[in-house]
């Protein structure tokens, strides 16, 4: 498994990781006092609610609730693992790296994994050669012809033969030294009791390389009905199919060179484009395209143009790689294909000026949509087109742009025979709609629940009890030398949300501390939604807004809420006859409390 790496080490990356650097690399930033600021690289949005801190070495979006460190900065960025982000840091900031002794030695590993790598690349290049050069290959020469796939598109690939044998490739390997560990650990080997065997026989291989061109797994088609079609090699160290986009290596001049990504679905399609001369194409190898394969090309591009199989399955996957895509920032655009056709097809049939003809009359996503909806939807009758009218006002309401959205409105007019009231009600409702999502962050982030848990709690964090405990919390973190006293004479149950409870708790940990600002480094340090929270409160105490004065008021706010919670129970229970003896004396006592502290609230606020 994966190495773990010295704490030293981690701790001397984030020392010499510039994280106002690294984030600028992803957007802009402005210096705002002691803050940067910028637009948020992880949700649409047009106004900044990005802040890094420099000499804190933390980021937090305001808007979507993103938060970390550097670390989880790359990591998120990059979805990369936290043992690869700080290796990619320690390279840049040109920190040395030093990993754990035992468990997984980071040698044996390293050296595992150069051995496997150079494993994959012989058997890539065995496969090729016994693709053009055995007798054997000769059926799979015929079927390449047959699909209309010449030589050179097949070598620019590295597509290849596996022998039709049951140790056809183990055999060769072993007499090269590899043991069948190594064949096995590089996914190229089947182990059963008493057995092992290749796991590709007698089909075309397509190797997989990552985005460095280095092969890390394999495709293997049949060239009969077997099934399945493809079997692909199992995902492992080197291999994992969601961070993988077939072609990138190939692709990634074209890509640059035309500001725009062509993704399509399988490995045929991708050889049949580059040999009609479209090089800007990456295949995401079945339907929907990833997170974190969308990842690898947002450095790359924003354009992404899907051109899936013109059927159902594929259709489907374009709307949701589509709107994965664009809620990451990126502008989607969508081929549509004759019926029944993948891009294979359409190139075979109609050659690459076909092809070119279809990419050049692509829609944005947001008409594939509506085409979509109309398509579906009954628009003879005026209930259907009612409808039809709410489906797509919410699908209106996903594009973040205002002029995508006007450039669709001749189509629904005409199509929904609509009124210019109504189409002015329904951009309107739409921007609204826009406007919402924006604020509450990417829905694509807020499907993971840590996130959907703080955006629940940033809705409930608008109601004025919530906003006393929050202020308070910050002001406590801005005036470290007073709270730590304000803060003993408080209990969890002063806070009624469950995240602001676990910053106070953290809070009083960390000024109980001989050294707060180790309990301050871990609680930023979780993934969790209290951890992130935590960011936005420290970021939040920097903007010099959190006086002393202000944690006075806040404590006696915060006490008032307290007593009135307790006061409304007693009363209740009074009221209900579960009331003990005690009961009415300690409900006089509490309210001669909430007297002085209202009285104490009031000085505050004279003076
Ligand atoms: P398709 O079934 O559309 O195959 O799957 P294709 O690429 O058009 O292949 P041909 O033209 O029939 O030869 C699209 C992609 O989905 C993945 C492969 O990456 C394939 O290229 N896939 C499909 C699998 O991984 N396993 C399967 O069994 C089928
Ligand atoms: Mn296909």
């Amino acid at each position: 498994m994966s190495p773990r790496i010295k704490d030293s080490t981690v701790e001397a990356v984030l020392a010499a990781a510039d994280i106002v650097d690294v984030v600028s690399g992803y957007t802009s930033l402005r210096k705002r006092g002691v803050t940067y600021t910028g637009l948020c690289p992880f949700h649409q949005e047009k106004t900044p609610s990005f802040a890094v801190s420099a000499d804190k070495g933390l980021y937090y979006c305001f808007g979507c609730g993103e938060g970390g460190d550097v670390l989880t900065f790359v990591q998120r960025m990059e979805s990369l693992s936290f043992v690869e982000a700080v290796e990619q840091l320690a390279e840049r900031f040109a920190v040395p790296l030093e990993y754990e002794e035992g468990g997984a030695p980071d040698q044996a590993v390293r050296s595992t994994e150069r051995r496997l790598a150079t494993l994959l690349e012989k058997t890539a290049a065995f496969y090729a050669r016994y693709l053009w050069e055995s007798k054997e290959g000769a059926g799979a020469r015929a079927y390449l012809q047959g699909r209309g796939l010449g030589r050179e598109v097949c070598e620019a690939f590295q597509v290849g033969l596996a022998p039709n044998a049951w140790r056809g490739l183990c055999d060769r390997a072993l007499k090269e030294g590899y043991t069948e560990r190594d064949l096995e650990a590089a996914g190229l080997l089947v182990r059963r009791p008493g057995k092992a065997y290749d796991r590709f026989r007698g089909r075309l291989m397509f190797p997989l390389a990552d985005h460095r061109g280095r092969v890390v797994g394999f495709g293997g088609r049949t060239l009969g009905e077997e099934t399945p079609k493809y079997l692909n090699s199992p995902e492992g160290l080197l291999y994992q199919k969601s961070r993988l986009l077939y072609g990138l290596f190939q692709a990634r001049r074209a890509i640059t060179e035309a500001d725009e990504v062509l993704v399509v679905e399988g490995y045929t399609d991708v050889l049949a484009l580059v040999q009609a001369g479209i090089g800007n194409v990456v295949a995401s190898m079945g339907t929907a395209l990833t997170d974190g394969q969308l990842a690898l090309l947002t450095r790359l591009t924003s354009n992404v143009t899907f051109m899936y199989d013109a059927d159902r399955a594929g259709i489907e996957a374009v709307l949701r790689s589509g709107d994965l895509a664009r809620r990451r920032g990126l502008r989607p655009t969508v081929v549509v294909l004759p019926q029944g056709q993948d891009p294979a097809d359409t190139a075979r049939a109609g050659g690459a000026d076909e092809v070119r003809r279809l990419v050049g009359r692509k829609v944005s996503l947001l008409r594939f949509e509506l085409l979509r909806l109309l398509e579906q939807g009954d628009t003879t009758s005026a209930e259907g087109r009612v409808r039809l009218f709410e489906a797509v006002r919410e699908v209106l309401a996903r594009s973040t742009s205002p002029q995508e959205r006007e450039e669709q409105l001749r189509l629904l007019s005409d199509r929904l025979r609509l009124s210019p009231e109504n189409i002015a009600l329904l951009l309107q409702e739409a921007g609204r709609a826009g406007k919402r999502t924006e604020r509450e962050g990417s829905p694509a982030r807020a499907e993971e629940g840590g996130v959907r848990l703080l955006r629940d709690h940033r809705e409930r964090l608008r109601s004025p009890e919530l906003v006393v405990e929050r202020e308070f919390l910050v002001a406590a973190l801005a005036n470290p030398e007073t709270s730590a006293e304000v803060l003993r004479g408080l209990t969890p149950e002063h806070f009624v949300d469950p995240v602001h409870r676990e910053a106070f708790s953290g809070l009083c940990r960390a000024f109980t501390a001989p050294d707060p600002r180790v309990v301050l480094k871990e609680l930023v340090s979780r993934g969790s939604p209290a951890g992130r929270f935590f960011i936005r409160l420290v970021m939040e105490a920097d903007s010099g807004a959190y006086s002393e004065a202000m944690l006075h008021e806040r404590h006696l706010r915060l006490q008032e809420q307290h007593l009135q919670r307790n006061i409304a129970a007693l009363r209740r229970a009074l009221e209900e006859g579960d009331a003990d003896a005690d009961s009415e004396r300690r409900l006089v006592r509490l309210e001669v409390l909430l007297h002085q502290v209202r009285s104490m609230l009031a000085d505050v606020e004279e003076g």
